[in-house]
């Protein structure tokens, strides 16, 4: 079992379910993100649920904090790199802001998850796990999201190089690739989806769940199984590897 694990991203969706499910099991929790209120929320949840938790305000954008953040922990067993942020940025926009996004997605999404291994993998002892989230969008393109396609491909690379550079020093590094997760990001996606084709936000949820073989979107707390097994100290046969998480999306 995972004891100590540092999850960015946690101040809500995916970040914060992974945490009350180590919580419940009495794990000692670091918390990052931006938001230091929803962060302290989150972290009452966790003692509530039975476990620890330090909050760490932090953009993963930010190298220098993160290395002070680093400082403060004494050890991990785990690294969960949930942090992100997704977005529209059609090439063809004529908007300038769309360059801004490209930048900031990339170097939230992509650059951020290279900046918490260099700050944490340092923490981690012989088995040590490190779980990086992608998405389905890294593994095929969406037209009007290139630069999270391009992050969250890019983050793939970044899991199989990182795991080979690391395995020897006996630290697991593997990555998932969720599909539809109910959390404010696909409620982002589905309101954009509604507003370029024109439609309600009901109709674009119904089209989104119809291309998932099981038809429906995913809790949080589902996705969490998948990087639990991650971070299982027993498995020892992921490495560089990509777990899709995504009720068939994605299929042999
Ligand atoms: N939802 C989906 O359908 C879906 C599908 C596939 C993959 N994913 C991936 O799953 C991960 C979690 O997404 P989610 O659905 O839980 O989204 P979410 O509800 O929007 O949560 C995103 C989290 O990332 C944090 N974050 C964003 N920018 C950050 C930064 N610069 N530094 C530190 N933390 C930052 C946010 O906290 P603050 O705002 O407090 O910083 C928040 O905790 C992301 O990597 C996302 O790409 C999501």
């Amino acid at each position: 079992m995972t004891h100590r694990l540092l999850i960015t991203g946690a101040s809500r969706g995916l970040g914060r379910a992974v945490a009350l499910n180590f919580a419940a099991q009495g794990a000692e929790l670091h918390l990052l993100g931006r938001d230091e209120g929803l962060l302290a929320t989150v972290a009452e949840e966790v003692a509530a649920a039975g476990g620890k938790a330090k909050v760490h305000p932090a953009s993963v954008t930010d190298r220098v904090a993160l290395r002070a953040v680093s400082e403060r922990i004494p050890g991990l067993d785990g690294v969960v790199a949930a942090a992100g942020i997704s977005g529209v940025t059609p090439v063809d926009s004529e908007l300038s802001n769309v360059d801004d996004a490209f930048d900031e997605i990339l170097q939230t999404d992509l650059t951020g998850c290279w900046n918490t291994v260099r700050a944490f993998a340092p923490k981690l002892g012989v088995g040590g796990r490190i779980v990086l989230v992608s998405s389905v969008l890294g593994r095929f393109g969406v037209p009007g999201y290139g630069a999270y396609c391009a992050a969250k491909h890019g983050l793939l690379g970044l899991t199989k190089a990182l795991a080979l550079e690391l395995i020897p020093k006996g630290i697991y590094v593997n990555a998932v690739a969720p599909g539809w997760v109910d959390t404010a990001m696909a409620q982002t996606g589905i309101r954009a989806m509604a507003q370029s084709m024109d439609i309600s936000l009901e109709e674009a949820r119904r089209r989104a769940e119809e291309v998932v073989p099981v038809q429906r979107f995913f809790q949080p707390e589902e996705i969490t199984r998948g990087i639990a097994w991650l971070l299982d100290p027993a498995n020892t046969m992921q490495v560089g590897q990509c777990l899709n998480l995504d009720g068939g999306v994605l299929h042999v």
